[in-house]
């Protein structure tokens, strides 16, 4: 105990004075080693025994204004030294990466189903990475603003902003992962917040100080282009049999979805409201899995609905695209005293409200790029490595927008389209393009690691290993 103290003074009066300095990468790993660090879990209520260390808290991305950003840690299984790091993001916007992606997912962690805790995941992406979730942006989960007046400018600009502070600040937290190989990772919305941070780091890269290894970012049914995008979901939920010919014909006939008001040609917003009425009866983001039919006094029911407002230039809000079930679930674990204690938010005496998506933030969310295509094609040029998965069942961002965003790249081909395999099974096809690698989920809703975790481990594997998903059985 008194070594361990002991090492704790020497890394904080080492540490402190170069705070407010530049951060010189290669002093750091001697510096501090992220054993001593005040944000280790030690103590999470429920939680399995493990071997590695896992670490959650806030850093501070604006001081002025009071902003602090959320995060949880999870070094990898084994050999974290060797291995790279991830940050994962989910999207909404407004939802919770930690809510969904670390404990819905792909974390070590997942919550139980029986709503009393939590329960180890033996596909968790932390055996291939060290994996790093952010809740983001201010107003996501524990992450914060006091200064009420930020959460009326949060948009795609703000949020990679912020992530980007928050990068550069967990750096100078866990120094050893400084110069490490680095990947962004995400689903839904964060399509569009991936390539943003991605291209905000390749431009601060030019200050030698602040450079980060970024290699390739991964995105799953990933909002990409808005027009594709919705040219996609009206052409899947009909050739899902989810509209009616006639409706299918109207919207084609009466929707312009690269116009900037859509919405005010009469006969395009009644047919697209006909879809979203149709698509309230089943699960969008699942189309052949049951609903959740929860008790009736529980206003969960409502919250699988889609929220379409024909005054948003937005796409209709994702509201969760998960277990509704299961979201509840978080949200009782999340808004625990002593889950909140350890995982250094809160005292455990005075609590913080803990929502798995923040419904205000997508209503007023100020600015969301329409497309970030033409992201891909710097990030192409740039030699980062992109890949793009899509389970297949998905009604809300489906495999025919991904197709239609990617398709209108025009990239060259090198492998055809052809399936890829898992345990002698086929899991769904892929198709490598100069740049690019797309490949389907047979059978996935919309977060796919939840239907096929096992798949998507092994694909997460070959995505850090840069080679194509296996192509024989
Ligand atoms: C926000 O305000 C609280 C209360 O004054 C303070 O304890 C906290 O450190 C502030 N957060 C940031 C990021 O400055
Ligand atoms: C993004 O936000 C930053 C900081 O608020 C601002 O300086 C910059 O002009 C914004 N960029 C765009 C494209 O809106
Ligand atoms: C539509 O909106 C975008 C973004 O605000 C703007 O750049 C473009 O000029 C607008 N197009 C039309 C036809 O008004
Ligand atoms: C907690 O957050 C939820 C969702 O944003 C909200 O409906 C509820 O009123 C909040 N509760 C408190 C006590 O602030």
């Amino acid at each position: 105990m008194a070594v361990f103290l002991t090492l704790v003074l020497v890394a904080v009066i080492l540490v402190e004075p170069v705070v407010n300095a530049r951060y010189s990468p290669l002093d750091g790993d001697k510096r501090l080693n992220s054993l001593d660090n005040e944000h280790l879990v030690t103590n999470l209520p429920g939680q399995p025994d493990v071997d590695f260390r896992h670490y959650a808290g806030y850093v501070t991305v604006n001081e002025n204004n009071g902003r602090a950003l959320f995060y949880w840690f999870y070094e990898a299984t084994t050999h974290p030294d060797e291995k790279p790091l991830v940050l994962w993001l989910n999207g909404g916007p407004g939802c919770s990466s930690v809510g969904y992606g670390a404990t819905q997912e792909i974390g070590p962690f997942l919550v139980d189903t029986d709503g009393h805790g939590i329960k180890y995941n033996p596909y968790s992406w932390n055996r291939e990475a060290n994996m790093l979730f952010l809740e983001s942006p201010v107003g996501v989960g524990f992450s914060y603003s006091n200064t009420t007046s930020d959460y009326s400018v949060l948009g795609d600009n703000f949020t990679a902003i912020d992530a980007y502070a928050f990068l550069q600040k967990w750096f100078r937290k866990f120094p050893s992962y400084r110069t490490r190989t680095f990947y962004i990772a995400g689903e839904s919305y964060a399509g569009k917040y991936v390539p943003e941070l991605a291209e905000l780091i390749l431009d601060r890269n030019v200050d030698s100080f602040l450079h980060i290894d970024l290699r390739g970012i991964l995105m799953g049914n990933p909002e990409t282009s808005d027009a594709e995008d919705w040219a996609g979901m009206v052409d899947y939920a009909w050739s899902h049999a989810v509209i009616s010919d006639e409706t299918h014909k109207i919207i084609g006939k009466s929707c312009n979805f690269r116009s900037n008001d859509t919405w005010s040609n009469n006969d395009c917003s009644q047919a697209v409201d006909e879809l979203f009425r149709q698509y309230n009866e089943i699960d969008i983001f699942s189309l052949y899995t049951s609903i959740c039919i929860g008790d009736a006094a529980s206003s969960d029911d409502k919250s699988r609905q889609v929220k379409f407002m024909h005054t948003s230039t937005m796409m209709p809000r994702i509201m969760g695209g998960y277990d509704p079930c299961l979201d509840e679930y978080a949200g009782a674990f999340y808004n625990r005293p002593d889950v909140q204690k350890a995982l250094h938010v809160s005292d455990g005496h005075r609590l913080e409200n803990w929502s798995i998506c923040n419904h205000k933030i997508f209503d007023k969310w100020s600015d969301s790029k329409r497309s970030v295509l033409p992201i891909y094609k710097k990030m192409i040029a740039a030699g980062l490595r992109i890949w793009v998965y899509s389970g297949d069942t998905d009604g809300r961002v489906p495999v025919l927008s991904t197709r239609y965003s990617l398709g209108s790249l025009g990239l060259p081909v090198i492998k055809a389209w052809r399936p890829w395999y898992h345990q002698k099974q086929v899991s769904g096809w892929f198709q490598e393009y100069e740049g690019l690698i797309f490949a389907t989920f047979r059978g996935a809703g919309h977060a796919v690691p939840i239907f096929k975790p096992s798949e998507s481990l092994a694909f997460f594997s070959a995505f850090l290993q840069g080679e194509s998903p296996p192509s024989s059985r």
